[in-house]
Parts: C-alpha cells; structure tokens; sequence
C-alpha cells in the first residue's frame, strides 16, 4: 500500500500509486485536492483540476494557502473509508481558524454517503459524486453564499471526453486516460457499480487525440483506465456520439491498436481487464506491437469455482486457467498479476487452498492481496453472512503473502543477466545517483544515472534484484 502525507497527493489504496502534486493555472484562488484510492481517482483528480483552473483557480500543494480543499474518496474497503474520515477530521479542526475555507469531498465516499457527511456529521461544506464534477464551480459558489452543497446525480453519459485534464506531474512520463466510466458487473463484494454507477465508453477519437496530446508534451507511456476495459465499446456513427448499433463499432482490441499507433515510442499499458470478457483478439494485439507493454492485470479474487459464482464474477476457476493459458501461449514473455481476496462469505478452508493451488500454478508476477470488507448495499452484503473470523482471514492472507513474495522473488532472479529496455522515470527514490524506471513487464528497474534523462528509454543489464525492484547497469543495446 502506498502512503505519503504531503500536499496534493495520491494515496493508493490498492494498486502503485505516486504522490503527485498538481500545480497549474494562473488564478488567485488557491485550490488544493488530495486523492485516495485508485488509478481513476488519481485521474478524475486531474479532470477536476482542468474544471478549476478553467475557473481561475491555481492548484497548491500548501494548504495552508488554499481556499478550496478537496478530497478525492474510495469506498472499496471499510479502512479506506476510516482514514478518509480521519483526514476530515482535521480539516475540519482547520476550519475553526479559518472559517471561510471550502472543504468538499469527491469520489465513491461522496456517492455513497451523501448528504450524511454534510448534515449528520457536518464534516464537509460540499459533496460531489464522480459525474458531478462539471458542477463543482457552482457547488464551490452555494458555500460561498452560505449553503453546504450536493450534488450526487450519476449519468448514464458523462465521459468528461472533452475536458483535457492537467496533468498532476509536469513533466512526467506516464499518464492516465480514462476510456470507460463506471461498471456494470456486480460482482457481489463490490461498492463500485453503487458509486461509479453504469458502464459507458468514452469517444475513441477524443481517446486517441489525448494520447497524441501527451506525446507532443514528452509523455512516453500512456495507461488505459477502466474498470473492465474488455467491455469497452464505442458505437459510432456520422456525427460521432450518437450510438448507433447499425454503425461501426470500436472494441478494446481496436481502440488500443488505434493507441498503438500514436507512435512506435509510446508506450501503451491498461487496467484493469476481466477475465470474462478477456479475448484472443486483444492478445493478438497487444503480441503484434512492440510499444504495448507485456503485462495484464487480471483479478482472479478467488482460486475456487464455488467462491466465484458467490462472488457473481462470471467465470469459472478452469475459464480463468484457460485466459491465462492463452496469454501465455499468444504473448509468452508476457507478466501477469492479479488481485485476491481472503476470506470472502463462507470461504471454507478447501476453497482458500485452491486459491493457494492457483496461485502456485499461475505463478503471478505480482498481486494484490485483500481481507474481505463488507461494503454496504453490495450483493453480498445482501445475500451472504461476512461469516469468516477476522483471524482466520488475517491468517489466509497472511499465507498468500509469504507465497506471492516468493513467486515474485523467483520472476525477479529469473531476470539476472537479462536486458532490458527501460523508460526512465526519474531518480530511484533511495539514491541520487541512481535513476529508475520500468520495463515493459512492469518491473521496476535501478541504475547508476550516467548522463541520462527522464522520458527517454535504455537498455539495462539486469545484475541483481530484490524481490521488488531489478538493479543493473546501462548498455549499449538489447542483445548486450
Ligand atoms: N473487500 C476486499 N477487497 C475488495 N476489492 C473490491 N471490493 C472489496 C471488498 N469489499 C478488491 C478486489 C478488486 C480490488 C480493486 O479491490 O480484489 O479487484
Ligand atoms: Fe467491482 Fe467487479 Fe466492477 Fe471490478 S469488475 S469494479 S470488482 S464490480
């Protein structure tokens, strides 16, 4: 888990996150936003960065000097929530000296909790869901009048398409684009489809011209973001948004092709897929250009068939085995991670150890481990006990740790005497003379810096590792 308490930041809850500052605009009002969660948080924030600046705010990173704060919100598991609260908390201690400061809460919280955060709690002045940030100039505008403000409406049709988001790391490397919003799947745990509400793709074109955007501005890597991009479907017809299903249609396989093509020298990633909706077609892809970096996030959740279907996920244990072996077979130097849950409603001691025979047969590169959290309003908080004790869900999660640190340990010394092309990020966090980056399986990757510069790409002799990072040094080419 990611953790940094600093201005305008990130804080992943679940996936690699960077603390990020946005700073942009050239107003005299002071906006400071700070983003909990994931990698779509951490990309909304830049939409309504773009929404402020617009408006004539500039971004800070000191909030002692903000008007406006603004926080960005996950509701996936109960902890993040709690630290959310606490977070409020102290903003609202900060209000006692500053009375005319606006503090609002973005996000899945906002969605979820609604008004409650505003009335019952009275710990925000405003709360805005994750379609409502078009809004959030005239939200600020009611507290300046001496309302709190609301608004929580989800849209069956808001992409943000044509908002070009300011990019919360000047100068970066890497950025977010969002191409779906929302989530039709249920799966029984999650909160998602209940604060992101409906699935809707967003307009190819307005996908491709970001991307093109980010490559003129020095960006060398772009991450397609959904929460199931497979499902991506653009129906297009002669004025470009009317979904039409006589008309063309734009699937994934196509739209990142179409990304692909931007240039040799972008680098293409996504996340997060599904593996009921993951096909050949997308594999073929991705195994057809080399600027489509080979690495799949692919959430199992559970190893057991019957686990599965609790959890509404769609697919069975032999389906998930069979994806992988097509990526394997289609793409074979391709890396693989996943996300797990222990402990899921009824989860018998058989069904956790075929999640551990799973893991041993995949052998991930990398994954995502979770206790269950029962979330409100889920399916499964509907339908199913959160009947697994704590202990024994600490122990289960516990054990796939010790396993999938092992596996990523193995992958990693696999690597030694390997080269590798690395997109240079910036210095390694740990020394000065060293700058990092990472390959195309995602691997972070340490080297002495040379004479070398961010946003341009190596090739690295991998020499030694930990069971997180590669070290090594430059060379001349690949078959160095
Ligand atoms: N409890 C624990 N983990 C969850 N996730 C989603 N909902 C829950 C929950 N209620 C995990 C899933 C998902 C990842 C983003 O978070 O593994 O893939
Ligand atoms: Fe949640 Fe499932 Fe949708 Fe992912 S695919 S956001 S886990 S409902």
């Amino acid at each position: 888990m990611f953790e940094n308490h600093g201005a305008n930041k990130v804080i992943d809850e679940s996936k690699q996150g960077e603390a990020t500052i946005i700073e942009g605009g050239t107003g005299a009002k002071k906006l400071y936003v700070e983003s909990y969660g994931c990698q779509m948080n951490f990309s909304d924030s830049e939409v309504v960065a773009s929404i402020m600046t617009k408006e004539g705010y500039t971004t800070t990173r000191n909030i002692d000097e903000a008007d406006v704060v603004l926080i960005n919100t996950c509701s996936i598991r109960e902890n993040a929530e709690t630290r959310v609260r606490n977070r409020l908390t102290e903003f609202k201690k900060r209000k006692q000296d500053q009375p005319n400061l606006v503090v609002g809460i973005l996000g899945c919280m906002a969605e979820r909790l609604k008004q409650s955060l505003l009335e019952e709690e009275q710990l925000v002045d405003l709360v805005a869901g994750p379609d409502a940030y078009r809004d959030l100039p005239n939200l600020v505008d009611e507290v300046g009048s001496g309302q709190r403000a609301v608004n929580v409406l989800l849209s069956r049709e808001e992409t943000y398409a044509d908002i070009s988001p300011v990019r919360l790391d000047q100068g970066g490397v890497s950025a977010f684009v969002t191409i779906t919003r929302g989530c039709d799947n249920m799966c029984s745990f999650c909160v998602v489809p209940f604060t992101r509400g409906r699935e809707r793709s967003r307009d190819p074109e307005t996908i491709v011209q970001e991307c093109k955007d980010l490559f003129a501005k020095g960006y060398r890597e772009v991450t397609l973001l959904g929460q199931n991009v497979d499902s991506y479907r653009w129906n297009m017809s002669s004025k470009g948004v009317i979904k039409d299903e006589t008309k063309a249609t734009t699937n994934f396989a196509q739209l990142m092709e179409m990304v692909a093509l931007v240039h040799p020298d972008l680098r293409v990633r996504f996340s997060t897929s599904h593996p009921k909706d993951m096909t050949d077609d997308v594999l073929e892809v991705m195994a057809k250009y080399d600027n489509i970096c080979p690495y799949i996030h692919l959430p199992v959740q559970s190893g057991h068939t019957d686990v599965l279907e609790r959890m509404n996920r769609g697919y069975s244990r032999e389906w998930y085995l069979d994806r992988i072996a097509a990526i394997r077979r289609i793409i074979p130097n391709c890396a693989i991670s996943t996300d797990i849950i222990t402990g899921f409603c009824g989860e018998t001691d058989e069904e956790h150890e075929a999640t551990v025979s799973l893991m041993k047969e995949v052998k991930y590169d990398y994954a995502y481990m979770f206790k269950y959290s029962e979330r409100p309003k889920t399916l499964a908080e509907r339908k199913f006990k959160d009947d697994v004790p704590e202990d024994v869900k600490g122990r289960r999660l516990e054990e796939i740790i010790q396993i999938q640190n092992q596996h990523s340990k193995e992958w990693n010394e696999k690597e030694i005497g390997q080269v590798h092309q690395v997109l240079i990020e910036g210095p390694s966090k740990r020394s000065q003379e060293h700058l990092c980056g990472r390959n195309g399986r995602n691997a972070m990757v340490v080297f002495p810096k040379g004479d070398l510069v961010k946003g341009t790409y190596c090739y690295v002799k991998i020499n030694d590792c930990t069971s997180a990072t590669l070290i090594g040094e430059v060379v001349d080419g690949p078959n160095a």
